[in-house]
């Protein structure tokens, strides 16, 4: 049973003037298809029963499977073929939605919104459908017009030689709104308007361009609420252009949990190891950021315990999403027992780049009293970026005396990957 909200979203327009040669509602934005975002987005309010989307009669198939790839069509929904114009797509939605409608389903509230407006926030949705239900029966959001704008002389449609066409005057901005979708309505009074203006739907030049419209064609007020700028149209490539940058550089709010990066930012990573020092007796030697270090008191461990090199590749594993040192070496994976900190970082390194990731650098600090980095430090760095492929830097630090690094127990190492996927 539907009570409640319920949406019609029009996606039936060939798209004529984006010209990818198939329907503009499918055209691909951040690697979802438009008509996916905007259902997703109407799905997100929480507030819709029922979806009917209005595709091309013969790319049916196409749009269901497009749908069906979204995650978040958590609604009821269906695909229904539009007509040959946005207001016969529309009226083809509403007679979808009332011929499933079962007995006793309450629809309160109709949204039509445009898959041309991927990006409206489910805010703004919400917006809308609030202030249907507060008593205004039919609600469009609208944004104040910045452009000055002029009126035209009559024979516009006939420029002179050079394309240019007259101005007939100024138009007063401030009076003026340019509205988007959703569009909210009482669903007693959109099914009203549409049957009352049935005969225009046949063609697009008589074809009303928006559901509103239709309502003030009746005589019945219609009200605006604030818009959004993120509701932008898409008609031509610019403006997929503008709504790529818009879902970059804001994420998309529909992504339950972006596990992708937006293309061209790096990520960072962070690996940490500690190592007890060996009971001295054992006369285990020392391993450490890839050089052997004779003379020194060796680590505890069955590895050989090179801290610096375990935390640089924990880092890289860390950036790539690959796990970690344990998930990558571990008890799982033998092969991997007893191999030196500077071949299990090499092989760190070339697990990211099979699974496509460049490394920028890796920074290591190492933690402890002993051994004292700094006249190998150069040496220590040839090794290391030698192994990952990339710049490796060691600093070290001590802890002025404190914990088990600072009472000379053990040694720590901190490190941070930086990865571009
Ligand atoms: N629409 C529709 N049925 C039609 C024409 C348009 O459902 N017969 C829908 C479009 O799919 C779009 C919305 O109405 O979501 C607004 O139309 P518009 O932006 O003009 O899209 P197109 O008509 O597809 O594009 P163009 O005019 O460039 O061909
Ligand atoms: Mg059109």
């Amino acid at each position: 049973m539907t009570s409640g909200a319920v949406a019609v979203l029009t996606a039936a327009g060939s798209g004529s003037r984006l010209g990818l040669g198939y329907p503009k509602a499918l055209a691909e934005l951040a690697g979802r298809s438009l008509v996916g975002h905007a259902a997703s987005r109407l799905c997100a309010t929480g507030e819709i029963g029922a979806l009917v989307v209005t595709a091309p009669a013969e790319h049916l198939a196409q749009f269901r499977a497009a749908l069906a790839a979204e995650p978040g069509l958590t609604v009821p929904w269906q695909v229904v073929a539009g007509g040959a114009s946005r207001q016969a797509s529309v009226s083809a939605g509403l007679a979808a939605l009332e011929s499933s409608r079962e007995p006793g389903d309450v629809y309160d509230v109709v949204l039509v919104h445009d898959a041309a407006r991927p990006l409206a926030p489910p805010a703004l949705m919400r917006r809308i459908i609030d202030a249907v239900r507060a008593g205004h029966r039919a609600v469009v959001p609208g944004l104040a017009v910045t452009d000055t704008i002029k009126q035209v002389d009559d024979d516009a449609d006939a420029p002179d030689a050079s394309g240019a066409v007259r101005v007939a005057g100024t138009v007063d901005r401030a009076a003026l709104r340019a509205v988007q979708t959703p569009q909210g309505f009482a669903w007693d009074l959109l099914l009203r308007a549409h049957a009352a203006g049935a005969a225009r739907a046949g063609v697009e030049s008589t074809a009303a361009t928006d559901d509103s419209a239709l309502v003030e064609a009746l005589g019945e007020a219609v009200w605006i609420v604030d818009g959004d700028p993120r509701a932008l149209k898409i008609t031509t490539e610019q403006d997929l252009a503008v709504a790529e940058v818009l879902v970059l550089t804001e994420g998309d709010p529909m992504d339950p949990a972006p596990t992708t990066q937006p293309a061209g930012l790096p990520r960072v990573g962070i690996g940490t190891d500690v190592h007890a020092f060996a009971d001295p007796a054992l006369g285990r030697e020392l391993w450490m950021a890839g050089l052997h270090w004779p003379g020194e008191n060796g680590l505890a461990g069955h590895s050989d315990a090179d801290v610096v090199a375990h935390a640089a590749a924990d880092a890289i594993f860390s950036a790539t999403g690959l796990g970690d040192l344990g998930s990558n070496f571990g008890t799982s994976a033998p092969e991997w027992a007893g191999a030196s900190g500077a071949s299990l970082l090499a092989e760190a390194a070339a697990r990211a780049r099979a699974a496509g990731f460049q490394i920028g650098n890796v920074a290591v600090q190492l933690v402890g009293n002993r051994p004292r980095l700094g006249a190998r430090r150069a040496e220590a760095e040839a090794v290391l970026t030698a192994a990952a492929g990339a710049p490796v830097t060691v600093t070290a630090t001590t802890t002025d005396g404190l914990g088990l690094t600072g009472r000379s127990e053990g040694v720590a190492a901190i490190a941070t990957a930086l990865v571009v996927g």
